[in-house]
């Protein structure tokens, strides 16, 4: 009986040591819900800036705008694989940066470029979208603009919003003008449209958009940029949730999710259908 008990005791041992090595060796999925501590439990606290079609805007249906674009679709996708639920807080782009920073909020979904500057206060998730820059005016003075030096010049009024990497290249490249800072680029379309301003370098693809509902505008340059494409921000340091976030993104590029939310983005931005342009 003793010896029964012994090879038991031995066996038992065994099997703990077997399943304490598959732990170390196998660690739980990214994806698994309970690894993954959010500001909300169970919630997945995303902000955003939804000034920025197709990116995010304010669509109106049946009378109310609600929040729309690829981002937003994305964010939705991404909550959906991780089992949390969405939770979006709209804000100014300044805004989605300092959250992030501050760690109030879990993701920022802003169209935000991975610039190197701001990986000290965020993470960033892999790219989930290509885009480029531009400099964009109105068609009456698309002459001006041939390359981006004529940009350069101290009579100039040139917009960039707030915080962005768009205001580093007006800086960059347009140091001479008078460079106004806006806090959303619907104001930057109003002002340019209003003539207040000469030109703004803003993202291509959200130039382009606005141009086919304010066909005054004119995309008259290509601005080179060293950081291309659109990254999910993470909250700094959950190392968790950024391993999941890629996984989800990964999943959405493979498949066919994130070219059917850009496809349903531009298709829903352009028109009537954008909420509060003029009045940002
Ligand atoms: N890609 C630029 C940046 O990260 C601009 C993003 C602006 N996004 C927005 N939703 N307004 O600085």
């Amino acid at each position: 009986m003793k010896k029964v008990s012994k090879y038991l005791c031995m066996l038992l041992c065994l099997v703990m040591l077997l399943a304490l090595a598959a732990c170390g060796k196998q660690a739980a999925p990214a994806s698994a819900k309970a690894e993954i501590s959010t500001v909300v439990p169970g919630k997945l606290t995303v902000a955003t800036s939804p000034d920025f079609a197709p990116y995010e805007f304010y669509a109106v249906e049946d009378g109310t705008p609600k929040l729309a674009g690829f981002d937003m679709a994305l964010a939705q996708y991404i909550a959906d694989y991780l089992g949390l639920e969405l939770d979006v807080i709209p804000m100014d782009f300044d805004g989605v940066l300092n959250e992030l920073a501050a760690g109030g909020v879990d993701l920022g979904l802003a169209g935000l470029s991975p610039d190197p500057k701001r990986m000290e206060s965020m993470d960033f998730s892999e790219i989930y979208y290509q885009g480029g820059q531009s400099f964009v005016t109105v068609k009456a003075s698309a002459d001006k603009f041939k390359t981006l030096e004529d940009t350069n010049k101290a009579e100039y009024a040139i917009g960039a919003q707030n915080g962005s990497i768009q205001m580093d290249l007006a800086n960059q490249y347009s140091p001479d003008a008078d460079i106004v800072p806006l806090v959303k680029v619907t104001d930057i379309i109003a002002e340019l449209l209003g003539g207040k301003l000469d030109g703004a370098y803003i993202e291509t693809a959200v130039a382009e958009n606005y141009a086919k509902s304010y066909p005054d505008l004119a995309v008259v340059l290509e601005v080179p940029y060293d950081t291309e494409g659109s990254a999910v921000g993470v909250k700094k340091g959950n190392e968790a949730l950024l391993a999941a976030v890629n996984e989800a993104v990964k999943a959405a590029l493979a498949d066919g999710s994130m070219d059917a939310f850009i496809a349903a983005a531009n298709e829903q931005s352009t028109g009537e259908i954008i909420e509060g342009l003029l009045d940002g």
